[in-house]
């Protein structure tokens, strides 16, 4: 059977990498972001000449709340149905570490955190009804803690968790599963430029990399988990620091 499929933030990265995979495998897939250009250019090498399936575009801005209900209902009937979606939107605008900029906190908190619950919680309300179907958010390690380099970039991540476990337990009795994705450094348009491991446990993974995992990780039926696996290693440590050594360290 064809599964149905909705990518939000399916421009570039991890989401692109998460719809590519999808298509690969015989999926069709609603691609969801706000640049038409790469979205085009995704769906003309999957779609043949002519044709809207099975890479299915609508551009849109996940910032604007009040038409997500809509934009969910147009590709859910442009489908014919949902099986899946993937919330892959996110932005990490560089801060310094002196600065404190409300007009960047609330990009992050519109796109990171509030978009996610425009477009989940009607999506949510279908796969209740319909008695199945899966919930992939896309959030972090960076939700783990409060780190000094990026107060609400943590704040977003970690509100995003607190929603998506909160739907995990609201859904489960509705058989819909909800999945948390935290990865560490995977090389992408939002990491461009920062000097990410290459080498180690820790090296910064592709994006194609980051989706193979993901796919296998939703599969298993997992509530959530860290992309590459190690991080969870690194989450466990950094819960446990103590607060005022945490305070002192340069992370
Ligand atoms: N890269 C990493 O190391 C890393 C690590 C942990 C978590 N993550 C998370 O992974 C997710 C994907 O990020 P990425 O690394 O793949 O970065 P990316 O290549 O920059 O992708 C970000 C995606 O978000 C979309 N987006 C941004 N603002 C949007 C808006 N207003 N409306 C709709 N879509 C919007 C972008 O599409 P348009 O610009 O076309 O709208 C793009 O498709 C993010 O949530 C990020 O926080 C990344």
């Amino acid at each position: 059977m064809v599964k149905k499929i909705i990518v939000i933030g399916a421009s570039s990265g991890i989401g692109k990498a998460i719809a590519e995979a999808e298509l690969k495998n015989g999926s069709e897939v609603v691609l969801v972001a706000r640049r038409e250009k790469e979205l085009k250019a995704i769906a003309s090498k999957w779609n043949k000449k002519g044709q809207t399936k099975p890479a299915i575009l609508v551009v849109a801005d996940v910032t604007q709340f009040a038409s997500a209900e809509k934009t969910v209902a147009k590709a859910i009937g442009e489908l014919g149905g949902l099986d899946e979606v993937y919330y892959a939107s996110g932005v990490m605008p560089a801060v310094a570490s002196d600065e404190y900029n409300i007009a960047k906190d609330l990009q992050m908190l519109n796109v990171n955190t509030l978009g996610a619950v425009a477009y989940i919680n009607p999506i949510a309300t279908y796969f209740a009804k319909q008695g199945k179907g899966k919930i992939v958010g896309i959030s972090s390690i960076a939700g783990e803690r409060g780190r000094k380099g990026a107060p609400v970039y943590n704040t977003s991540k970690a509100a995003l968790n607190t929603y998506l476990e909160a739907l995990r337990n609201r859904l489960a009795e509705k058989n819909v599963q909800v999945t948390t994705i935290k990865p560490g450094f995977v090389k992408t348009e939002m990491t461009e430029g920062l000097d990410l491991p290459e080498k180690g446990l820790l090296k910064a993974i592709t994006s194609e990399e980051a989706a193979e995992q993901i796919l296998k990780i939703v599969a298993k039926g997992k509530d959530e988990a860290f992309v590459p696996g190690i991080w969870k290693l690194v989450a466990l440590i950094i819960v446990n620091i103590p607060n005022f050594i945490f305070k002192k360290l340069s992370i």
